[in-house]
């Protein structure tokens, strides 16, 4: 039975081309970006491609870009890089409560340090509304960090309100637009941001490379210190393969962006949306069915337990996520879902279906006649 991808939410498959890209970085350019010999010269070469080429594809060649070991990285550095660079301006930072880790957790340490941090609500839609993020504001706020699109439900966040409002008032705002880049635009040259993080193997890319974009001069505290790497923000050797593969990656995911694919792919989500809904009694759609990116679909089965869902999905060969991780034995509801005010059995029965650039109808015809029996059988097994 062929197997039914649809996890690109969690990582995509590597991209052909993209391995075609990279192919001479192990080759004949292997050498270390800072060696002077032509192996260097040559590595080096394919890292300032790939950043001239992200910075145009965000709109902002004058812009700076730091390349990390991912998503998680760049949140990192771009919420203690600040937060520890202007203690002399404030102590404060807002985020929204539907984060992905990769900034919850950084904020959640910064409190514990002593700093003051604002989790914000959202709707039950997960939006965050941006006069809340208003009243938020005090004298001694210096950052805000709202994602652009959520890895979970998919909601896209008026970031474009929030970041106007960040400029009013003087403040820095950060996105975290790992699910949005290249599924949706990221223009620098229109969004009032000012850092915005990326990771590569959501696009088709290698995992563990990631980049933190910088409006120009914007000063940061380096969190990893050693060599003189990344203009002194990001020390350790460059992982050249990686960001290699994150430029092409990138170039691809914008052009399919550009010419319809990132459509067709919205259309089969909408496809597999409408005929779950109307074939499988008793489910719901969690997030925002306008504002949202085009590969993502959360849908809540009643009477299921998302972890027995994924695992008898993945029996059929579909590969799904589920809205609860498993912590110490005990099932956690998503705190994308709580924080939305989901309703109870809503939280269990919850998984998310994501489709990317190898996503084809095809496969959405054939998920669609594996799963309805999936979730039949399984309401019908009593619980343990
Ligand atoms: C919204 C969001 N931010 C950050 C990350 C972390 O990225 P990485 O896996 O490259 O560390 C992810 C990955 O799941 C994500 O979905």
């Amino acid at each position: 039975m062929e197997l039914i991808y649809l996890d690109y939410n969690a990582t995509a498959p590597v991209h052909p081309a993209v391995r075609e890209k990279i192919r001479p970085y192990m080759e004949e350019a292997f050498g270390n970006a800072s060696s002077l010999h032509a192996a260097g010269r040559k590595a080096r070469v394919g890292i300032e491609e790939a950043r001239a080429l992200i910075l145009k594809l965000l709109n902002d060649p004058r812009g700076e870009l730091v390349f990390t070991s991912g998503g998680t990285e760049a949140g990192n550095l771009a919420l203690r890089g600040v937060m520890e660079n202007s203690r002399a301006k404030g102590n404060h930072l807002i985020i929204s409560a539907v984060e992905h880790s990769a900034v919850l957790q950084p904020a959640q340490a910064l409190q514990r340090e002593g700093y003051e941090v604002t989790f914000l609500p959202v709707d039950k839609l997960g939006r965050v509304d941006p006069e809340a993020v208003r009243r938020a504001i005090t004298p001694q706020t210096v950052l805000i960090s709202i994602m652009h699109a959520n890895n979970e439900v998919g909601t896209i966040q008026p970031i474009e309100a929030i970041g106007a409002i960040a400029r009013e008032k003087g403040v820095l705002f950060h996105t975290d637009a790992v699910q949005s880049f290249g599924k949706i635009p990221v223009d620098m040259a229109k969004l009032p941001v000012d850092m915005v993080s990326l990771s590569a193997h959501k696009l088709g890319g290698l995992k563990g490379t990631g980049a933190l974009y910088l409006r120009r001069g914007l000063k940061l505290k380096p969190q990893i210190v050693g060599g003189p790497h990344e203009h002194n923000m990001r020390a350790g050797t460059e992982n050249v393969v990686g960001i290699v593969a994150m430029g092409e990656a990138a170039r691809i995911s914008v052009a399919e962006l550009n010419d319809g694919t990132i459509a067709r792919i919205g259309t089969l989500r909408d496809r597999l949306q409408q005929e779950l809904l109307s074939s499988i009694s008793d489910a719901v759609l969690n997030g925002d069915p306008a504002n949202r990116v085009p590969g993502t679909l959360h849908l809540s089965f009643l009477g299921c337990e998302g972890e027995s869902l994924l695992m008898a999905l993945d029996m059929a060969r579909i590969a799904v996520s589920t809205g609860s991780a498993c912590s110490a034995g005990s099932m956690q509801p998503s705190h994308v879902l709580k924080a939305m005010d989901v309703q109870k059995d809503c939280l269990q029965g919850a998984i998310r279906l994501s489709l990317g650039w190898g996503s084809t109808q095809a496969q959405i015809d054939e998920a669609l006649l594996r799963i309805p029996p999936v979730i039949a059988q399984m309401r019908k097994t009593p619980k343990a």
